[in-house]
This record gives structure tokens, sequence and C-alpha cells, in this order.
């Protein structure tokens, strides 16, 4: 946290105030000169004119100034472009990218113009939508994974007067958005968190003491219930570790009767070295991200608690740390899942989609409406689609369509990846049921195709692949430095829609 936050609805901009900030928006039009002028004119405010000119013709789209005498003290306008660039993460990634900005400053007062309907409306679905995207910009901005930094500073508070006519809709977005980052920001310390910390253990603890906050209950399978339900997947990839395998299971059940019951399965791999199958340095060090799954399940069972969403949910999440011992499972091993089907281990870093199978197969036990799964999966789907985006597989079109919107919204962004039965033919295995390797080409589709084997058919599922987005990457300002939690936003939106 950069910040403590506080938030205030004012009607003007209050340009008395001592060490405080203003932000407006303005549209680039024809009149924009004029309107500019206006507006500072309003304010009384004067700007640096080259600085101004600049802006208003060059592709410069944000004036910054320190006004020397204050009042404010520093001076933002932002200009929304009617191209492209202006998009429903535009108030996101540049809010967020304002917040960080501040640290630098001896500010205590945000003054942020919220832009009314009018300028907006043509972008987003709903204006609440938008102004929500404002709320989530200033809460994922003020996000940091400080905790190991000697020189650490204390969050220092911070008032965001939010200049608006629309009070009601404005405080009800950002209740809304406020919930959603603090369920997201949970998961992304854990997600961040080194392997050292986060053990299997440590993350049960951690998530029950949170879930448990929010009336969700936590289960928990230990080796020995492991053992008694043959969850022998599970078992053999954290055989090797000294913090034993455990299955997660929590249930969110609204006060309301269920729109739908759905499963939310995550990959919770505390720790990849690879096991035998070693990584080379370079493909391990960010490894401790690869619970990334798992810990997005938490975030949204937090998220539907926290706003009362009308859906039950069942979240399970395998947590094991696949390492190397004298106990490690060994390529050329067969094992047999929970469900009766064997497994040929081929490759001991194909770890994901074998925990996956004990974990999927007792999601589908539960009947639910519905499965979605989450795994930082294959460096495959990566070289397929970079880092900004997941994939998704699924064979229910509808499912995928619903969730793709959802992504463009969220711009959490999905895209449908291909998901035909031939490539059933590239993980068959002579000695067992299925074999968890396929060759290079097309890894992120065959690891899929290996999940399909253990959900039940009659159940619509969709897996998403977030081994790119889940982690830290450089495509807003509020992805760039920490591991994002990926799929939280995501699946919260869709969850209002269904
Ligand atoms: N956890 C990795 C996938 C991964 C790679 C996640 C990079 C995030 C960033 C997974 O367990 C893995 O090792 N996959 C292998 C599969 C291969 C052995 C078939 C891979 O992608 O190389
Ligand atoms: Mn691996
Ligand atoms: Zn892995």
């Amino acid at each position: 946290m950069i910040f403590n936050i506080r938030t205030e609805i004012i009607n003007k901009f209050q340009l008395n105030r001592n060490k405080s900030a203003a932000v407006l928006f303005i549209v680039d039009s024809k009149s924009m000169k004029n309107e500019l002028a206006a507006t500072l004119n309003e304010l009384g405010i004067e700007l640096n004119k080259i600085q101004l000119e600049k802006f208003l013709k060059k592709d410069e789209t944000e004036l910054i100034s320190v006004l020397p005498k204050g009042k404010p003290d520093l001076m933002l306008i932002k200009k929304i472009n009617a191209d492209k660039s202006f998009n429903q993460d535009f108030f996101r990634n540049y809010l967020s990218d304002v917040i960080q900005k501040l640290n630098d400053y001896e500010i205590d007062n945000l003054q942020l113009q919220i832009p009314d309907e009018k300028k907006v409306e043509r972008k987003f679905p709903s204006y609440n939508y938008c102004l929500q995207t404002i709320a989530e910009g200033i809460y994922l901005g003020n996000y940091n994974f400080n905790i190991y930094k000697s020189d650490k500073k204390k969050p220092k508070n911070i008032m965001v007067s939010l200049i608006t006519g629309d009070a009601a809709a404005v405080k009800t977005a950002f209740e809304k958005g406020k919930n959603i980052i603090e369920s997201v920001s949970f998961a992304r310390d854990m997600i961040n968190e080194p392997a050292i910390t986060l053990t299997p253990q440590e993350m049960y603890i951690r998530s029950k003491k949170e879930l448990t906050k929010h009336g969700i209950k936590v289960n928990l399978f230990d080796k020995k219930k492991l053992t008694q339900k043959k969850m022998n997947a599970i078992l053999a990839v954290g055989n090797a570790s000294a913090n034993p395998p455990l299955l997660m299971i929590m249930r969110y059940k609204p006060s309301v009767k269920p729109k739908r019951k759905i499963a939310l399965v995550g990959k919770g791999v505390t720790y990849d070295t690879g096991g035998l199958s070693i990584k080379p340095t370079l493909g391990m060090n960010e490894m401790n991200a690869d619970m990334a799954g798992a810990g997005t399940v938490v975030g949204i069972m937090i998220a539907a608690a926290k706003l009362k969403l009308p859906v039950e949910l069942i979240g399970v999440t395998p947590l094991v740390e696949n390492m190397i011992s004298g106990g490690s499972y060994k390529p050329g091993d067969v094992v047999k899942t929970s469900s009766g089907k064997s497994i040929e281990v081929k490759d001991t870093d194909a770890e994901g989609r074998i925990v996956l199978a004990d974990a999927l197969e007792f999601a589908s036990k539960e009947k639910p409406d519905e499965i979605i799964d989450f795994a930082t999966l294959t460096g495959a789907v990566a070289v397929a689609l970079g880092l900004f985006i997941a994939g998704v597989f699924s064979r229910d079109e509808e499912l995928i369509t619903k969730l793709v919107a959802a992504g463009n919204k969220t711009h959490e962004r999905l895209w449908a990846m291909p998901f035909f039965d031939d490539y059933n033919d590239l993980i068959k295995s002579d000695i067992a049921d299925v074999s968890n390797l396929g060759p290079r080409w097309g890894g992120a589709i065959t690891a899929g195709k290996f999940l399909e084997h253990f959900v039940d058919k009659s159940i619509p599922w969709a897996h998403i692949d977030l081994a790119g987005p889940a982690l830290k990457h450089k495509s807003t300002s509020y992805t760039e430095k920490y591991n994002t939690a990926f799929g939280v936003r995501l699946i919260v939106d869709y969850l209002q829609t269904i």
C-alpha cells in the first residue's frame, strides 16, 4: 500500500487547500483550446504557455505542471483522445499511474474531476461501470509489495476528493471498486510472496483467515485424507517436498437462492523447480507465482462474498511444492488418480496438469452447473499469445463468448484457443490412460486436452491458462511491477452477467 486512502465527494475544485494535486480530463476536439482556457480561467490557474501549446497541438496526451506558488501544487491535465487509445481501460491505467506518480510529491490531497456521462458514454456499457474503473484505477495503483525493503515507508495519508454532481453513483461505484481491488490485492500479496514463506500450509492459513472473515467455509485435505481419497496425483507431485501437499476446498453460499453453482479450480504450485526434469535457473526464478491460479480462486471467493453475489461457489485448490529429493516422483512413473484413470509421467515439470487431475475430478463430483479452472499451466500459451492475454479453452461456445466479453470489459483479456479432439492423439500413452507430455508444438492445447480427461463431460467447463498475464508484465501501469492476480476482476464481472 502506497497511501492510506480516504475518499470524499465535493462539487468543485477546492483550490485553497495546501499540498494538493488536481486532475482534470479534457476531450480532444476542435473546441478543446477554448474549453481548456475557460476551465483554467474559472479555476484561476495560469499554466506555462509553451507546455499548453504543445499539449493542444501535438500527440502529447498529458500536461503536468508544478505550480511554484501552489494551490494546487500539482496540476495534471489528461487528454481523452477520440481514437482507440480511449478504451475501457483508459481511466484504470491512467489513474493507477497517477497514484504511483504522486508518491514522488509532497501531496496529501488529490482532487479528481470525475468526467461526466456525456464525455464517456460512447466507450462504456454504462456510466456506473465507467465510474467503477476510475475507482479500480486508484486502488490498483495503490498496490505495492515492499514488505522486504528495509527502507520501506509507512503509507502516507491521502484524501481523494471526487468532484462530481452525481454523488450517489460515484459513492456506490467507489465502494464496489474498493471491495474488488481489496480482494485482488489480497491474492496479489500471496502470489508475490516468495516460496520460502508461502508454503502450501502458509497459503492455507492465510487464505482461511481471510475467507472465514467473510463467511466462507474452508476445508482441508492433508496427506492422510488425500491418501484416503486416493488423490495420488496430488500426492506424487508433492512427495519430494518437506512441506506436504494439501487440497483446500472453499465454499461460498449466498443468503438468497443461488442462480447457479460454479466450481472454481486453481493450480496452487507454491514453487515449481520442475522436479527431476529440472528447470534452468532463468525459468525457475518466477516460479513462486506458480500458485497464481489458486490465488485467483481465493481472490474471487472473497470478492463474491464482499459483493454478496447471488451465486454458489466451490473453490478447489491443490497446494503443492514441486521439489527434488529422495521422494521425488520420476519420469517413467505411472500415477493412478482419484478418478481411477492413470497418468504416465513423462516430464515432472508438467506437474500442474497432474495436480489438477485430482482437483477437477473432485470438482466434477460436486455436480456444479459449470467448472472454470485457472492455471499458470504452460510456457506455450505465452509463446502463442504473448504476456498480455490469457488463453481460454472450452467446447462450450456460450461460456467462451461470455468469458471473452467479460475479459474485454475488465481488460483481463482472453483469446479462445483451438480445442479439437485430434490433439488427444498427441498425449496417448502406451502404458497408461494418458501421458502428461505432448510434443513441443501446440503445448498449451495438449495441456488443456489432458485436463479434459478428468472433467465430467456433462458439465460445461472452461480452462484458462494464465501463465502470461498472471505474472508481472509491461502492458499497463498496474501490471508492470508485481504479479497481477489476473482473473479476479474478470470472473467477478462474469459472475454478474449470469
Ligand atoms: N509452471 C510452468 C509453466 C509456466 C512457465 C508458468 C512460465 C509461468 C511462466 C509449468 O509447470 C511448466 O513447467 N510447463 C512446462 C510444460 C512442459 C514440460 C510440457 C512448460 O511450459 O515448459
Ligand atoms: Mn512445471
Ligand atoms: Zn508449474
